[in-house]
């Protein structure tokens, strides 16, 4: 793994080499951002090509698609892509080629929601254990199921059957899914994993369904084919997934073969992913920016492996400080480039965008407490990018909202009468 020389001026365009022998041409990546951009029977659309045309022109090294799930029975939102067998072929491979044939690695980071789904969308959802959401929460996400033992073998098989078509399709990676409280989360935590059996309970049997998961992906797509995987740094949940279960998760997934780790933090429940849990004005977040460097630097010190980190990164100048440090290998960037797609351009020659993330609220409290709502604004900057037109950075976090309610009610009712 190539460390940048800290007396290099411009870090964000060294290229990194991956383990197994694929380079990035930069150290910028745009992190996942669920689009929707599927059709209501979840199929992948043009609008997805023009959306990831847009961005690998901006001179990204590595675009991370929006989750994209691996059954259609388990749907995390109404919108999503599923990828379950070769019937989108055409336009997965027009989607693979929109960036790489501009010199862009485009990875698809695969998904399986468990219980983070909207009451309503599917016909049951399932965890590890049938644990109930947070009180405030549990009117909007049901208690899930405890999944059978066939049940959890057949996701570890479909994982590795995406993660195939996914290569055929001309994709230059995939990434896991692990964090952000989606079901390989959920294995991992012991506040939703409560099993007996060999699937829960130690550290070791609740890691055994994502390093089951890893496994199959990996027996499918072979050495030569990055994977990767997004994890918690920390669930920020009492009695979850703590920093030095996901220091030891790391290691196993090292020892495995893995090839880049993103690291994030949090779940629906505790949005630490968008920065909620950072106090404002405290003084070494504000200089560095990004929420999770002091895990990454923790894990730097222990195990050699390409880090990448999301969260925060605002500036030219606290990307190339991170880099400097040594503490990761490549920064994600989201937010920031749904309300501008031509950000990398100008990060990548040391300047700034001139667009700013700001705190997204429509007014009314109990709605902007949920985390939920940030997402729904930031969808519809990118529905706009995806139809050929240019975001709206400066649209009403209220009417968003109120927009994006009817259109998810709609596209819920949608999706039941497809599957009718
Ligand atoms: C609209 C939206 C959708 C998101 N969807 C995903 C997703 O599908 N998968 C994922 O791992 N993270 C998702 N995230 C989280 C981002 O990847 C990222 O971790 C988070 O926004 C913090 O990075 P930022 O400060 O650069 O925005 C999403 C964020 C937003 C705003």
């Amino acid at each position: 793994m190539a460390n940048p020389s800290p007396s290099s001026s411009s870090l964000l365009n060294l290229p990194l080499r991956l383990p197994n022998g694929s380079v990035l041409r930069n150290r910028l990546a745009k992190s996942s951002m669920s689009e929707t951009l599927g059709t209501y029977d979840n199929h992948a659309t043009p609008r997805l090509v023009e959306l990831y045309r847009r961005w690998a022109a901006s001179g990204l090294g590595l675009l991370l698609t929006g989750n994209v799930m691996i059954d259609r029975r388990a749907l995390g939102e109404p919108g999503n892509v599923v990828i379950e067998d070769e019937s989108d072929m055409l336009v997965l491979k027009q989607w693979a080629r929109a960036a790489t044939e501009q010199g862009a690695a485009l990875w698809v980071q695969l998904n399986h929601p468990g219980k983070q789904s909207p009451k309503g969308l599917n016909a049951s959802n399932l965890s590890p254990s049938a644990i109930p959401f947070r009180e405030d929460m549990a009117a909007f996400f049901e208690t899930p199921r405890e999944a059978t033992v066939a049940e959890i073998r057949d996701i570890i098989q479909r994982f590795g059957r995406s993660a195939a078509i996914c290569k055929r399709a001309g994709f230059s990676g995939v990434q896991i899914h692990g964090a952000h409280g989606y079901l390989i989360s959920q294995f991992l935590s012991p506040h939703h994993n409560h099993r007996s059996d060999e699937w829960g309970g130690s550290p070791e049997n609740r890691r055994r369904f994502l390093m089951a998961v890893y496994a199959e992906i990996r027996r499918e797509v072979g050495t030569d084919f990055p994977v990767g995987i997004k994890l918690n740094s920390a669930d920020f949940q009492r009695g979850g997934f703590t920093e030095e279960e996901s220091m030891a998760t790391i290691q196993a997934l090292v020892e495995a073969g893995i090839d880049l780790i993103e690291i994030s933090g949090g779940t629906y429940e505790a949005p630490a992913m968008s920065g909620a849990f950072q106090k404002p004005g405290k003084a070494s977040t504000a200089a560095r920016e990004a929420y999770f460097l002091e895990f990454a630097e923790k894990v730097r010190k222990r195990i050699q492996v390409p880090l990448m980190v999301t969260g925060g990164f605002r500036t030219a100048d606290g990307m190339n400080a991170a880099l400097r440090s040594g503490s990761l290998d490549v920064v994600g960037l989201a937010r920031l480039l749904a309300i501008d797609p031509d950000a990398p351009a100008a990060l990548l020659q040391g300047r700034d965008s001139a667009q700013r993330v700001r705190p997204i609220t429509t007014g009314i409290k109990p709605v902007d407490r949920m985390g939920i709502m940030e997402v729904l604004w930031y969808t519809r900057q990118l529905k706009r990018i995806a139809g050929g037109g240019n975001p709206r950075p400066s649209e009403s976090g209220l009417m968003a909202f109120l927009k994006s309610l009817m259109d998810s009610s709609w596209g819920k009712y949608r999706t039941k009468r497809m599957r009718a």
